[in-house]
């Protein structure tokens, strides 16, 4: 029955002591290390040097006055009501203060606790965007050293966006209209800062497959435009130079042709020739010469009447 007792009360106790520690994990108060003073707002209204006035940190007596007299700490540090001013803050003054006034018969007439946490400053942000043309977006990172219990917020061309406190924001291009301007702040308890102003520029939101189409298919329509331009003044080339291979050909061989007709017509009149005047012959074009012998078509018994009719004229 004892046995059962003692498990009981310590199975009380312990639950007590987690509570105890449960209360001790909550901060009443946040500082920033490197704090210059910090003021500990207790105060008692009609505080004489009757009194005595303690202040603990951590079950640490660090100032103690009794009867007016100060045996720790600085009386300089001490504000009419009993506050306490705490200087150059460090991580070494995170705890528990109490102060306590005793009345001149020897009882507690105040008592005050809180729980003082210490924090680094945070460092200032830097904000990295990456462009997603797959889910067309921009992804924007809040780079902290250490994220750890940090509060993010985003800032939208001065305005801040309600429910976005993750260290990432995704926004659609489509959102994106002209310079937008995007800030991310970090904060903890004792602290804030902002990063730099970043206007993220990427490519518009019209699809991507024809944006992918374009750079190939522009090689290819170029390329294609200069063969087939190359191909048409290689055509053009050869055929001019076959028409003049043709033209120089063909004047040669007409006027083969002319001397031969004037060979014959000469081989078949003998007498013409000899009975008319040799300049007169070849002053003549040769295309009228054909015509003279063409229109006579028995040139056999004419040539001896014609020259002296003629001669006559
Ligand atoms: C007081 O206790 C806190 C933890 O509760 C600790 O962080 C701090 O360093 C202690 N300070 C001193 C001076 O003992
Ligand atoms: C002690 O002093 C306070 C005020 O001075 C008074 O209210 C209280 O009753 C006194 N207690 C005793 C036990 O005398």
């Amino acid at each position: 029955m004892a046995c059962f007792a003692a498990t009981l009360g310590v199975i009380i106790l312990a639950g007590f002591l987690n509570l105890s520690a449960a209360n001790q994990d909550t901060c009443d108060l946040y500082a920033v290390v490197g704090l210059q003073s910090l003021l500990l707002p207790f105060t008692y209204d009609g505080l004489a040097n009757s009194h005595v006035l303690r202040w603990t940190h951590n079950s640490t007596i660090i100032f103690y006055r009794e009867k007016g007299r100060v045996s720790v700490g600085k009386s300089e540090d001490i504000f009419i009501a009993g506050s306490l001013l705490l200087k150059n803050l460090q991580f070494s003054s995170a705890g528990t203060y109490r102060a306590n006034v005793l009345n001149p018969n020897g009882t507690l007439a105040k008592t005050w606790t809180q729980r003082i946490c210490m924090m680094d400053k945070v460092s200032k942000p830097q904000l990295t965007y990456m462009c997603d043309p797959k889910s067309s977006a921009v992804n924007l990172y809040c780079h902290v050293a250490s994220p750890q219990g940090l509060v993010f917020s985003w800032i939208l061309d001065e305005k801040t966006l309600t429910g976005e406190t993750r260290q990432t924001l995704s926004i659609s291009l489509a959102k994106l209209k002209g310079e937008t301007s995007f800030t991310c702040s970090v904060a903890n308890k004792v602290s804030k800062e902002k990063s730099d102003t970043v206007r993220p520029t990427c490519k518009g939101p019209p699809p991507p497959t024809l944006f992918c189409f374009t750079s190939t298919t522009v090689v290819a329509v170029l390329a294609g435009g200069v063969s087939l331009i190359l191909l048409l003044l290689i055509i053009i080339i050869v055929l001019c130079c076959c028409h003049r291979r043709i033209k120089t050909q063909t004047r040669p061989r007409e006027l083969r042709m002319l001397s031969v007709n004037k060979r014959e017509s000469d081989s078949i009149s003998p007498e013409y020739e000899t009975t008319h005047p040799n300049e007169y012959t070849e002053n003549r074009p040769a295309h009228l010469s054909i015509d003279s012998e063409v229109k006579q078509p028995s040139p056999v018994p004419k040539p001896r009447t014609i020259p002296p009719h003629t001669a006559n004229i």
